[in-house]
């Protein structure tokens, strides 16, 4: 592979990644999901491993192998991920969300398969807490990178995030790009920045992608005070 190996510029840091879509139980054999397939984040967590970093990978179900030489969390819903997430918090230095995390989650769980009936089913949602929101507010010198997954206003919607969120980067991806899409090995993202910078990447796979983003992280002012 073409890729930078041999840099071990990750050596010594902890990297936390979330990647895949979180799955909201229904009933028994029913969930809410979403269609992010997980190779953004497993691209990371694995660029970060090549690179020297300690990973540890959150990671709600994908149709990808668990990667070899990191610590995998496997978890479902999004408040599983919110706790695996926040119990490795304080000692990681460096965060990246890729997951697609759920929104909303059922009310109830129905303990038995729910059976269909003449008029319309209403299920009833009920907010998730935001993990990177939460991070955001406990973070003290950890680096936060964080995905804005938009089909409108890319950038202004990525830049809203980022500073709500208190992140040091947002990877702005474009989801209705007709090269990438979901399940594709190939993306198309523009990096912004806390100081208005952006930086518009080209079409690349998605393990390029997962590269340059860590060239980025290492050359943040704070990755120097890690
Ligand atoms: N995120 C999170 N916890 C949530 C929802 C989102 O940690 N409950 C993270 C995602 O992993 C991603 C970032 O927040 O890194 C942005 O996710 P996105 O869905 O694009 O934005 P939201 O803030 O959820 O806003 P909306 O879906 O309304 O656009
Ligand atoms: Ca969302």
């Amino acid at each position: 592979e073409l890729l930078e190996t041999g840099r071990r510029d990750l050596a010594g840091k902890t990297v936390l990644v979330t990647a895949g879509g979180t799955r909201e139980a229904i009933d028994p054999v029913r969930y809410l999901g979403n269609r992010s397939s997980g190779k953004m984040g497993y691209a990371i967590a694995e660029a970060a491993r090549m690179r020297g970093a300690d990973v540890i990978l959150v990671t709600a179900p994908t149709a990808l192998p668990l990667p070899t030489g990191v610590e995998v969390i496997q978890v479902e819903s999004a408040r599983e991920m919110f706790e695996a997430v926040l119990k490795c918090f304080p000692r990681v230095d460096i965060v990246v969300k890729a997951a697609a995390v759920a929104d909303y989650s059922p009310v109830r769980k129905s303990s038995q398969k729910i059976k269909k009936t003449k008029g319309a089913l209403i299920l009833e949602l009920t907010p998730n807490p935001d993990i990177l929101l939460e991070l955001g507010r406990r973070k003290e010198k950890q680096i936060l990178v964080g995905f804005a997954a938009e089909t409108e206003e890319l950038l202004a919607n990525a830049e809203r995030k980022m500073k709500e969120k208190n992140l040091d980067m947002i990877v702005a991806n474009d989801v209705t790009c007709p090269e990438t899409g979901f399940g594709s090995d190939f993306n198309k993202v523009t990096l912004v920045f806390p100081d208005g910078r952006t930086k518009e990447l080209p079409l690349l796979p998605k393990k390029q992608v997962a590269m340059r983003i860590l060239d980025e992280v290492v050359m943040l002012p704070r990755f120097s005070e890690l």
